[in-house]
């Protein structure tokens, strides 16, 4: 094994295990009201919830992002994802490419996600701070075609960085980076966070360097500062382990962060992720902005509790809970689910008009895809 393998396999223990969400941030998706319709005007059965991405047709806006690879307990967690998604017509992303990049044999432990789903949407994994330490355009291309990959994304995780003794915190130069790899790379380049979100300021930068698929990945669902909290402890590292909760509400809630990258990037397609929990979290994230919403934690957890079966089950929850939001919004497609009424509440709104964003022009303005 690598020296990351272990560390992966630690995460994916932690996450499993122990309460790993967010206690100081919220997704704020509670500030965001889905206004009810008492006519609405479309049947259920005819509600179309089905998007374009990445070039495939999904059933619904909905993805898992990526968790996993780099050892066995992991291939079998990655075909379980595929076999769901390919079923559901959904899409899903492997964890962190760096093992396989590091040491080949472990590449079947990803490349099973493209086996398991022969025409799913998938997509590719490999961490920012890997781009500084002289990963370049070759890496990114083995790691898409080590598993057939339908785009990359590139995940920033700053805030889980900080909290590891052997963290790779060097983020000087990242932008440039990307910026070189959206440039070259021959597949779409989505750039995420990982559970601290994307604001306007990194959206904005984001949107100039070329990228045009943004997930914002935000506070409210999986912490990873939390996740190495657990790690500082067992290792006896209590200074760390404080320092940890001393950053628990670090970070930029769902909802907010979907909002700000919206706005800074008009044109961007845009993932809401981190915290995402039900089919109605992904119908407010698509009425507030978003193009589609992404989930990591619940699916992990799934898995754990009864393998590929509770991973489709919660899928197909996910799916029906956001038909039925469709259907009690009005909305007969997700373009009329991007324009129902919604209502937000003051803290979102305060955070808006702090920021910025003028939840008028917003709320009004045009949403391109
Ligand atoms: C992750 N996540 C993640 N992201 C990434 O880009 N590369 C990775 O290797 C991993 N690894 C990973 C492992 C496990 C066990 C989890 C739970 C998550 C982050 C994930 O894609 C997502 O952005 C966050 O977890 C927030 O979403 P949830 O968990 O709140 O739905």
């Amino acid at each position: 094994m690598t020296l990351t393998s272990p560390r992966k396999l630690d995460h994916i223990r932690i996450t499993i295990d122990s309460n790993v969400s967010h206690d100081g941030a919220s997704t704020l998706f509670e500030d965001v009201t889905l206004v009810y319709k008492a006519l609405p005007e479309v049947s259920l059965n005819g509600v179309d919830a089905s998007i374009e991405f990445l070039g495939k047709k999904l059933s619904a806006p909905i993805m898992v992002t990526g968790m996993t690879g780099g050892h066995a307990v992991a291939a079998k967690i990655n075909c379980a994802i595929a076999k769901a998604v390919e079923e559901l017509g959904l899409a899903m992303g492997v964890g962190s490419q760096r093992a396989a990049l590091e040491n080949p044999s472990l590449s079947y432990t990803f490349s099973v996600a493209r086996k398991c789903a022969p025409s799913a949407v998938i997509i590719a994994n490999i961490g920012a701070p890997q781009l500084v330490k002289g990963y370049g355009i070759e890496e990114i291309r083995k790691a898409v075609e080590m598993i057939g990959a339908d785009a990359v994304a590139i995940h920033l995780n700053a805030a889980q960085e900080a909290f590891q003794p052997e963290g790779d915190t060097d983020y000087a130069g990242v932008i440039e980076r990307i910026r070189d790899v959206a440039s070259a790379i021959e597949k779409p380049v989505i750039v995420k966070e990982t559970g601290h979100g994307i604001g306007l300021e990194a959206a904005r930068l984001l949107r100039a360097a070329g990228v045009r698929i943004i997930d914002v990945a935000g506070a409210g669902g999986t912490s990873w500062i939390r996740v190495e909290q657990y790690r500082a402890r067992a290792k006896g590292n209590e200074m760390l382990a404080t320092a940890a909760s001393t950053f628990s509400s670090t970070g930029i809630p769902t909802a907010q962060a979907v909002v700000e990258a919206r706005w800074a990037a008009p044109d961007a397609c845009i993932i809401a992720s981190g915290g995402v929990r039900s089919g109605l979290d992904v119908a407010k994230a698509i009425a507030l902005g978003a193009d589609i919403a992404g989930v990591a934690l619940p699916v992990i957890n799934a898995y754990a509790r009864g393998g590929e079966e509770a991973i489709r089950a919660l899928l197909e929850r996910l799916v029906t809970e956001l038909r039925i939001a469709m259907f009690l919004s009005g909305s007969g497609s997700l373009a009329e689910l991007r324009g129902a009424d919604i209502v937000l509440g003051h803290r979102l709104l305060s955070i808006m008009k702090a920021r910025g964003v003028e939840p008028e022009l917003y709320l009004n303005g045009p949403r391109v895809l």
